[in-house]
């Protein structure tokens, strides 16, 4: 895919780009932060740049979609970003959630049946047949004269990656602009989406794209990307940062929780235990054990999940 597909504007852009004085000083970098968190409020996060196109491909005139499908967990960010966007588009959608349906509802989940989502909750040990259930979804809709449109979860396929393509280039003339020398740009990876669209925008030139695996692991994830970028762009790099999945997927410690708290009102900035809190972690983490670069400037993507944060209420009630 050569050039980028059709697109509609979703997310609040340009995201700012702002220096994390108190962290570089602390770790001696020049450390920043691109606010991807701000793309939006209730349509907010790494998840808003994807939906652009997948939403602009939905719309297209030869699929004319009147309805998005997609799945995650119960407290996905992707869902409730997918179902916001449909509902400002003037869609519906439908949810296929992993887990069981809570007696009450809060964070994106909450979110997601404001604006009028369907859902369908699924055990754990069916996710691997995610794609059929979704595409039974679809067949029921069609069936009754509807038009279903199917998005992967976390929005990760070739259309959506072109969200952080064109992300990587908004980036590259803010760090341009402000005569920054980037070396690295760490994110979470938890779909494999973000990571790819990253590789693509950022292939050909010095900048490493570093993502943390929140699940799964580097050699997972390698291939996922690999797949992605392969037939786009053989020159496209990134760099798995493995080891900091902590207590697994959706899981944390009071030791997280802790750091989390520190740089909150360190720095202001919100991270979630799913996503944002691991992947600033192991950028700090790597910094203190000397491995990331001090001579240029780091990047850390913020992609959002400020309403993750509200399924982990009772760990940062009593956070030791
Ligand atoms: C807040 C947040 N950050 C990062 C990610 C990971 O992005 P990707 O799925 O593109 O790897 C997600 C995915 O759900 C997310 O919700």
């Amino acid at each position: 895919m050569a050039s980028p597909p059709p697109r509609v504007s979703l997310a609040t852009l340009p995201t700012r780009l702002e220096r994390l004085d108190r962290t570089s000083a602390l770790l001696g970098l020049d450390l920043w932060v691109k606010r991807d968190d701000l793309t939006g409020a209730a349509l907010s996060g790494n998840k808003v740049r994807k939906l652009e196109y997948l939403c602009g491909e939905a719309r297209s005139p030869a699929i004319d979609a009147d309805t998005l499908i997609t799945c995650g967990a119960v407290t996905s960010n992707h869902c409730r970003a997918t179902a916001v966007a449909a509902a400002t588009l003037g869609l519906s959608s439908h949810l296929l959630l992993r887990g069981s349906e809570p007696a009450v509802p809060d964070g994106n989940l909450l979110l997601g049946r404001l604006v009028g989502a369907e859902t369908t909750f699924i055990d754990p040990v069916a996710w691997p047949e995610r794609a059929e259930r979704m595409e039974a979804i679809a067949v029921a809709l069609r069936a009754q004269g509807r038009r279903p449109y199917v998005i992967p979860e976390g929005g990760s396929n070739a259309v959506g990656a072109w969200g952080y393509r064109e992300a990587a280039r908004e980036l590259r003339e803010q760090a341009e602009r402000l005569g920054l020398d980037l070396a690295q740009v760490w994110h979470a990876t938890g779909s494999g989406g973000t990571t790819a669209g990253l590789a693509l925008g950022f292939a050909g030139t010095s900048v490493e794209v570093c993502g943390v695996a929140v699940c799964d692991d580097a050699a997972y994830f390698d291939a996922v990307i690999e797949g992605l970028v392969a037939p786009q762009d053989p020159r496209a790099r990134w760099r798995i940062v493995d080891g900091y999945q902590g207590a697994g997927y959706g899981r944390t410690t009071p030791e997280d929780i802790a750091f989390y708290g520190y740089v909150a009102k360190r720095e202001g900035l919100i991270l979630d235990p799913v996503y944002t809190g691991k992947a600033f972690r192991a950028l700090v983490l790597e910094a203190a054990a000397g491995r990331v670069p001090r001579d240029r400037s780091v990047v850390f993507l913020h992609t959002g999940g400020i309403y993750g944060l509200f399924s982990f209420a009772e760990a940062f009630a009593s956070p030791s």
